[in-house]
Formats: structure tokens, C-alpha cells, sequence
């Protein structure tokens, strides 16, 4: 057997196994999706959202790309997010990096890799900001380790700049903002930053809805 073959046969298994469960089981997740949780994630195949959450279909929406950025200029990352908040009102927006990356990792060398150089860009630009402290790390897997955290929490902080996060803090009051990260060589996830609603931004970030 072709080996993609694989993965349809174990979709007929799934299938079978969920309706011995419940009968109703895909005319009832069919009707609508009600999910709490937005989840940004990399692409990586080795961090998969709702496996290493326990997550069942309909409670997270997903976004993954490359190193999990939230990138200003990419409309993709944007309307996902902006839907999320606007039509589906998730409560948690969850950035989630991973050590190991390996858009982190190419992002720290000097490789030139065509149009994904853009895209890493944003990654190289996260490291200049807190170059000091990168680089007083000891060694390269340190400084790694490091670089993924920060840009966790740098995508977070992107997230509550965005104009309909800062809308829906003051109408509804959600959602809370959580940048995590999951460690490929353990399998746990750690929290690294909370931004309730209505934090303060930093000024420039700011929207002022009054007018
Ligand atoms: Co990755």
C-alpha cells in the first residue's frame, strides 16, 4: 500500500470509532463551530494543537505558519484573528512557540533562502531588539531556546496591538491574550505572559475609540 493511503484508512477508522461513541456525532459538530480558544501555532508537524492539548474538534481554531507570527502585513493571520474575536468571540487567543523551531533556528543564521527571508525577517528583528540579552546567553542552543520564548511573547504583544483586539477589550471584555511555549523534548507546555483585557499598551500602540 502507498503510504499517503495510510491516512485515509485511519479517517475511515476515526469515523467509525466516533460514532460508536455517540450516533449524532458529525450531525451535531456540523450544526456549528462555538470554539473558545484561538490558537496561533507553528507549522512544525511535531506540535500539533490539539493533541498536546487534549482539545476535541470544535474547541480550537487554528492558525499555524512558520515560527507562529503575527505579522502585520499578512492577511491571513489577520482575518483568522479578527474573526475569531469579531464573529466566533473566543476568550483565549494562544500564541505557541516551540524550542527546536527551525524558523527560529534558520532565522539565527546568515542562509539566504529566497522569499522565506521575508518572512524571517520578522524573527531577525525580534532578536535585534533583545540582542544584549541573546547574546550574553553561553552557548548557540541557549540563546535559541531564548529567541523562541521572546518571539512568543513579541507575537502576543502584536496580538494586543491589533485595533479589534484593543474593540473588543473595552465592548466585551475579552479575549485574554497567552503566549506559550511547548517543549518538543518533553512534550509540556509553559506559560510565558497573560495580557488581560484592557491592559495598558505601549503608547504607540494604543487606540483611542472616543472620537
Ligand atoms: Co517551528
Amino acid at each position: 500500500m502507498e503510504d499517503y493511503r495510510r491516512l485515509l484508512l485511519n479517517n475511515k477508522a476515526w469515523v467509525a470509532e466516533k460514532l460508536a461513541l455517540r450516533e449524532d456525532y458529525f450531525s451535531q459538530s456540523a450544526a456549528e463551530q462555538k470554539p473558545e480558544y484561538l490558537w496561533i501555532g507553528c507549522s512544525d508537524s511535531r506540535v500539533p494543537a490539539e493533541d498536546i492539548t487534549g482539545a476535541q474538534p470544535g474547541e480550537l481554531f487554528v492558525h499555524r505558519n512558520i515560527a507562529n507570527m503575527v505579522i502585520h502585513t499578512d492577511f491571513n493571520v489577520l482575518s483568522v484573528v479578527q474573526y475569531a474575536i469579531e464573529v466566533l468571540a473566543v476568550k483565549h487567543i494562544i500564541v505557541c512557540g516551540h524550542y527546536g523551531c527551525g524558523g527560529i533556528r534558520t532565522a539565527m543564521s546568515k542562509k539566504d533562502l529566497g522569499i522565506i527571508n521575508q518572512w524571517l525577517r520578522h524573527i531577525k528583528d525580534v532578536y535585534r531588539i533583545h540582542a544584549d540579552e541573546i547574546e550574553g546567553l553561553p552557548n548557540q542552543e541557549k540563546q535559541m531556546a531564548r529567541l523562541v520564548e521572546l518571539n512568543v511573547i513579541e507575537q502576543a504583544k502584536r496580538i494586543a496591538d491589533l485595533s479589534f483586539t484593543q474593540r473588543s477589550w473595552l465592548s466585551n471584555n475579552k479575549p485574554t491574550v497567552h503566549g506559550w511555549v511547548y517543549d518538543i523534548y518533553s512534550g509540556s507546555l509553559n506559560d510565558l505572559i497573560r495580557i488581560d483585557p484592557q491592559s495598558s499598551v505601549d503608547g504607540i500602540y494604543a487606540y483611542d475609540f472616543s472620537a
